[in-house]
């Protein structure tokens, strides 16, 4: 399975889902003070210019042999990046496993629903991908809510999945189908 970046690009009436560009260093900055997302990413926790250029240039080169995209999540009216959405194949088979995050200033405005929902559709209708997951620490309420209003179903306890702070942390596993999409 290969992903190439969506031609046209992904825009919705709140969201634009783009390339990262080095335009967007101050969005990296800000998700790097955010206590969470350093730790499960690679948004450098100490900002320099130089740290945040290679960032961007990770995130072109996700996509260097198709098994990945990371793209900036901007908003439609001024095209200021406020977050980002990881799409990558697994070992299983038509399968894609999504990340996320938004800067705090951009939470709680219905951002990060627009957005999953442009990505996830246009992953399962336009590529060969028939199943999307998404791994959520139980704690994480804003994320476990965000996927169920955008259809995922919650599958189970994936028990000590996920490394944090040096422990072993449950992960919750949530999945939406090219076939959920046929029952909306
Ligand atoms: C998870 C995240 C992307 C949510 O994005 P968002 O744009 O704030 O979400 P939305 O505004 O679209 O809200 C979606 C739903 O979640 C609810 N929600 C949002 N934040 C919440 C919170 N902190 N606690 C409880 N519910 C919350 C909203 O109320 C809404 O549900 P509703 O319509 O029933 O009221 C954002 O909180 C974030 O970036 N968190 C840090 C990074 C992270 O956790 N990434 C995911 C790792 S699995």
């Amino acid at each position: 399975m290969r992903l190439v970046y969506p031609d046209p690009e992904l825009v919705s009436d709140a969201v634009r889902i783009r390339k990262w560009s080095f335009d967007d260093l101050d969005c990296i900055e800000t998700a790097g003070r955010d206590p969470e997302i350093p730790k499960g990413t690679t948004v450098p926790a100490v900002f320099t210019v130089a740290e945040g250029r290679a960032f961007v240039e990770r995130q072109w080169s996700r996509n260097d042999d198709g098994q990945a995209l990371a793209l900036a999540v901007a908003e439609a009216g001024s095209n200021d990046a406020v977050g980002h959405m990881y799409l990558g194949s697994t070992r299983v088979e038509r399968q894609c496993r999504l990340g996320y995050w938004l800067i705090p200033d951009a939470r709680r405005q219905g951002i990060g629903t627009s957005a999953i929902r442009l990505i996830s559709r246009w992953v399962l209708t336009e590529n060969e991908v028939y199943r999307l997951v998404a791994e959520v620490h139980p704690d994480n309420l804003a994320s476990r809510r965000l996927l169920e209003k955008c259809g995922f179903s919650l599958e189970g306890t994936l028990r000590s999945w996920l490394w944090i702070d040096d422990q072993p942390h449950d992960a919750l596993q949530y999945s939406l189908l090219r076939f959920d999409l046929s029952h909306e």
